[in-house]
């Protein structure tokens, strides 16, 4: 599903972030990548969502070699992931329930829908309460979660998430690991960057290690986790309800992050 092959990211100030990097991800693999501050971690996560280009090698995903992607079918491409940036990236004017709602709106689905699927989707990350207020009211931990919200919210095919415990509990952490756990058994890809030795050792996914730019160490595929019991119910977890999905099934949606990114450019321009 995700393939990196003998992949090196130098940033145009000389910085080599990543070097002859060769991976290999399966479909419904969760898989944690470790390592220092500045090792490559964010950048291996850009190479894979196409925000950076690398400057050798090719990365392949769901068969697609990308780095020969035209810049317009990006948008097909990031429509297949739920992404949560390290940094957050939340529309500063826009609510917590419209943050979240926005994605699902601009692929035209119902206003009825939209409600039901976010405070259920809130009500997931602990949110619900929070769905009025907007990024700067709360805490960095709350804005992380409401950034996961968003990424969960249109059932992506796989979950690209930064950090996505930097800034929460022990206790809180544990549970957004437990709800990536239980999404990825219904079969979603799940790359989480993370620090937590703790979380790592908890659960028993796989674990890329890399250190100045290099993979250092894979614990490979772990495969018997397949078959574990769900405890949250299958319709409960399915991204888009079937409702939704009738209803948008016709509509073209890959101006979705041309949208997205735009309204967080916007939001960001207001905030100069
Ligand atoms: N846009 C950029 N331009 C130049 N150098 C960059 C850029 N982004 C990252 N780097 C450098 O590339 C290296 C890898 O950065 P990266 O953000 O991938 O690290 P990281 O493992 O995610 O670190 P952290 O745990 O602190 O988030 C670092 O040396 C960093 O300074
Ligand atoms: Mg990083």
């Amino acid at each position: 599903m995700i393939q990196f092959k003998d992949v090196s990211k130098t940033y145009p100030n000389g910085t080599n972030a990543l070097s002859h990097v060769d991976i290999n991800i399966e479909k419904g693999e969760f898989v944690f990548i470790v390592g220092a501050s500045g090792a490559g971690k964010s950048t291996f996560l850009k190479l894979i969502m196409k925000e950076e280009q690398p400057t050798e090698g090719e990365i392949f995903v769901n068969g697609v070699n990308i780095t020969k992607m035209k810049r317009r079918k990006v948008p097909y491409l990031r429509r297949t992931m739920g992404i949560v940036f390290q940094d957050f990236r939340l529309i500063d004017k826009m609510t917590v329930f419209d943050n979240v709602a926005f994605a699902m709106r601009v692929i035209g689905a119902r206003p009825k829908a939209v409600k039901k699927r976010v405070l259920y989707i809130l009500g997931l990350v602990g949110l619900k309460d929070k769905a009025k207020c907007r990024p700067a009211e709360l805490s960095g931990g709350e804005q992380q979660r409401v950034s996961l919200a968003r990424a969960l919210v249109n059932n992506p095919s796989i979950i690209i998430a930064d950090e996505p415990t930097g800034n929460i509990d022990p206790e809180m952490s544990f549970e957004i690991i437990e709800l990536l756990n239980e999404i990825n058994k219904q079969g979603t890809t799940i790359i989480v960057v993370t620090h937590e030795h703790e979380l790592v050792h908890k659960f028993k996914n796989r674990v890329i290690e890399i250190t100045n730019g290099t993979v250092t160490a894979d614990s490979g595929a772990v495969t018997e986790k397949a078959n574990v019991p769900i405890a949250i119910a299958q319709e409960d977890l399915a991204i888009i309800p079937e409702e939704i999905a009738e209803e948008i099934s016709d509509v073209s949606v890959d101006e979705l992050n041309e949208e997205v990114l735009k309204a967080i450019a916007e939001g960001e321009a207001d905030d100069e």
